[in-house]
């Protein structure tokens, strides 16, 4: 298979990097400076350029490939990992003169193991960087937070991801219509990444029609779908409910609304034949996820399937 679009067009060097002018600014300045923080803390919506610009970090503080270090915290969520950190980061670096921990999704490691990040970044040598990354600095303990700098990267604006799917058109040599691009720009959500991996679903396929029925909205949107469809069914099956769940990443607040706007939806529709089902799903997702998370969405939607709690 050929290399994702995504990954084949990651910007190298800062000047690449579009919509994200404030941080861009503020790395060429500690580069300049040469006073780089040794805890860099990137928050930011997913495919916004967190791990782009760590990678761009390493090649400006000149770490070589052997002691660039990049691991998910959601992948490896345990203590160990931190450990195995800690106990390695005070030997010196293989190659050049610094070695580079890239900790990315670090709000999924576990309490404890941020608590051990949290006392390496007090005693981090001078060699090492850590370069954190998060989607949801809420999660992340408050000491850590304050003991890093912190680079907020935002959404891309619609004009920023045009700008992206242009330039890769070109450099492909890609003939897309403006109205298929214009629904990846649409359904991206203001991510680089998710456009690119909508750009390399249409690429293949030759017809227009089909191509913008490839560009289906979010997963997010599309999990919400799926559950509401479930919903629908004459006696909703809490096994394919529970599959839907096990696989969503995103934000179980978001989801839960998206929920609501398809109960809506159906309420209003005239002569709508499942207006009864969308007033009892209105009902039993009233309330809203923001203490109970994933845990409190699994209930509301186990509540539906199987009437407990009514
Ligand atoms: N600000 C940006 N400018 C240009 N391309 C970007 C930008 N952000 C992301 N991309 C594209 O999306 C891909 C994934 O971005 P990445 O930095 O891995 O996102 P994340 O914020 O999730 O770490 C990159 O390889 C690049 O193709
Ligand atoms: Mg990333």
């Amino acid at each position: 298979m050929a290399e994702e679009m995504y990954k084949k067009y990651r910007p190298t060097v800062l000047e690449q990097v579009r919509g994200q002018d404030a941080a861009v600014a503020m790395v060429k300045n500690w580069v300049a400076r040469n006073a780089v923080p040794h805890a860099i803390l990137l928050t930011g919506p997913s495919g916004v350029g967190k791990t782009t610009i760590a990678r761009i970090l390493k090649t400006l503080l000149n770490c070589s490939n052997i002691d660039y270090v990049e691991v998910n915290g959601a992948d490896d969520t345990g203590i160990d990992m931190v450990r195995g950190i800690r106990d390695k980061m005070m030997a010196a670096p293989f190659k050049g003169s610094c070695r580079i921990y890239m900790i990315d999704e670090c709000h999924a490691l576990t309490k404890n193991a941020q608590n051990c990040l949290l006392k390496a970044l007090e005693d981090t040598p001078k060699h090492v960087y850590f370069i954190l990354a998060t989607t949801d600095p809420t999660k992340l303990l408050n000491t850590i937070q304050t003991r890093c700098t912190e680079v907020a990267l935002k959404p891309l604006s619609t004009k920023h991801i045009e700008d992206i799917l242009a330039y890769v058109c070109k450099k492909e040599k890609l003939k897309i219509s403006e109205e298929v691009l214009d629904k990846i720009v649409k359904c991206c959500e203001g991510s680089a990444r998710k456009a690119l991996v909508y750009l390399d679903q249409v690429m293949g396929l030759e017809d227009e029609e089909e191509q913008l029925n490839a560009i289906t909205p979010s997963s997010m949107a599309a999990a919400a779908f799926d559950l509401w469809k479930e919903f629908c069914a004459p006696k909703p099956q809490w096994a394919n409910v529970a599959a839907v769940l096990r696989e969503l990443k995103d934000d179980p607040e978001g989801v839960r609304r998206l929920i609501l706007a398809c109960a809506r939806a159906s309420l209003l529709k005239p002569g709508s034949k499942y207006a009864a089902r969308a007033y009892l799903v209105i009902d039993t997702f009233r309330d809203n996820l923001y203490d109970t998370g994933a845990a409190g969405l699994a209930a509301q939607c186990y509540e539906l399937c199987t009437g407990v709690g009514r």
